[in-house]
């Protein structure tokens, strides 16, 4: 089975549903155009029942096989959301929104779960349920979380997850996915330093902030190289430093840094959050001054299912001739992990081919990717439910 037949014919038609999307980009929640786009089309589709508002704004479409003797439910997920990024494409069809723009391919990823749902209710070649999912706020806003929240396992039955996330550098149309952990926990933390400010040709009358923040910074790099199993994976990244003063000769009274801190396992994830508190109030205390630790935990870590990995790669495989299933898994935060917590299920990448990394302003979608993209997400529900 290489690339599903009818994908290619309905190529153009689900690249202009993207391209659409990428025009008009819309952030976290509020992809109010994009989420009504998505449930018009999947009513036109003939969908057995489409809801919107799940989890404020995403949206569910149900897809019944042409039989149903085992009861069972397939969820497929794509995310909707873009990012605040000014777009530097130069597309005819570059976002028409200063300053929001599809960065991450959530426009492709939604174009191909739709293009999965039109050829789905077309042919209903499996025996169950399929569920397609459009989540909001994948980018920083927990919208896979909200929609679990709001009853999407429980209410459609989901047994199993499947997503797909585009991958520049690997080659359109290849696949990559591995078993366990495959995008990292993402927490963030804050901390505040506060000492004493005054004159800085006076700091024996001070208690300098400065000093003491860097000191911090500095310290906190022995968490990953000192504390952490130098066979397991953590990053700890301070990324803003401020002050409450703007003049070269003020030692200010407050530093205030802000950082990420990302694994891929619960017990080092733990180990990070009691670090950065220890060493941050301990090397402050060590100059005279305070530091305040704010942790917060963000995306858990994407874990995926050693079978259903399997049965991922077998889809892939089918389609590509062959998968990468040697990935090193990836340190970014991917909010896909909220709905594998709840059900077994893998999340794969699709290869975006020579283009410019996501996030970054010149990136762009590769729309030759969509029919392998296309042809996974149905295959998924046709292998794991074949007809009776
Ligand atoms: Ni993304």
């Amino acid at each position: 089975m290489p690339v599903k037949n009818r994908f290619a014919e309905l190529l153009p038609e689900i690249t202009a549903w993207r391209r659409d999307f990428h025009e008009h980009p819309e952030l976290l929640y509020d992809v109010h155009r994009t989420a009504g786009r998505v449930a018009e089309l999947l009513r036109d589709f003939g969908c057995d029942e489409v809801v919107e508002g799940v989890g404020q704004t995403g949206v569910v479409g149900v897809i019944k096989g042409r039989s149903d003797t085992k009861g069972r439910v397939i969820g497929l997920r794509a995310d909707m959301d873009a990012l605040p990024v000014i777009e530097q494409t130069g597309l005819d069809y570059a976002s028409k929104t200063p300053g929001k723009m599809h960065a991450c391919g959530h426009d492709g990823h939604t174009a191909m779960l739709l293009g999965a749902a039109k050829y789905l209710a077309e042919t209903r070649n499996f025996d169950g349920t399929a569920v397609v999912i459009f989540q909001p706020a994948e980018e920083g806003g927990g919208g896979g979380d909200a929609m679990v929240q709001d009853g999407l396992v429980t209410r459609w039955n989901i047994q199993e997850f499947y997503g797909m996330h585009n991958m520049p550098g690997l080659p359109v149309g290849a696949f990559a996915i591995k078993p366990g952990a495959m995008m990292a926990a993402a927490d963030q933390f804050d901390i505040t330093v506060t000492g004493k400010g005054g004159h800085a040709a006076k700091p024996h009358e001070c208690i300098d902030t400065t000093l003491t923040a860097a000191q911090i910074i500095v310290a906190l790099q022995s968490i990953v190289s000192r504390n952490i199993d130098p066979l397991k994976n953590a990053v700890v990244s301070v990324c803003v430093v401020s002050t409450d003063s703007t003049a070269h000769n003020v030692i200010p009274q407050v530093v205030k840094l802000k950082g990420t801190a990302r694994s891929l396992d619960p017990a080092v994830r733990d180990q990070l959050e009691e670090g950065i508190k220890r060493v941050a109030t301990n090397v402050a205390a060590a100059m005279n001054a305070k530091a305040e630790v704010n942790y917060q935990r963000g995306y858990p870590v994407t874990m995926n299912d050693e079978q259903a990995t399997v049965w991922a790669a077998q889809v892939a495989r089918d389609i590509a001739g062959d998968v990468n299933l040697s990935m090193q898994p990836m340190m970014g935060g991917e909010d896909f992990s909220y709905m594998l917590n709840e059900r077994p299920g893998a999340y794969i990448f699709v290869g975006n081919g020579d283009t410019a990394m996501v996030h970054h302003p010149a990136y762009n979608f590769n729309d030759d990717a969509i029919p392998a993209g296309s042809s996974w997400y149905a295959g998924m529900v046709e292998s794991r439910m074949p007809a009776a």
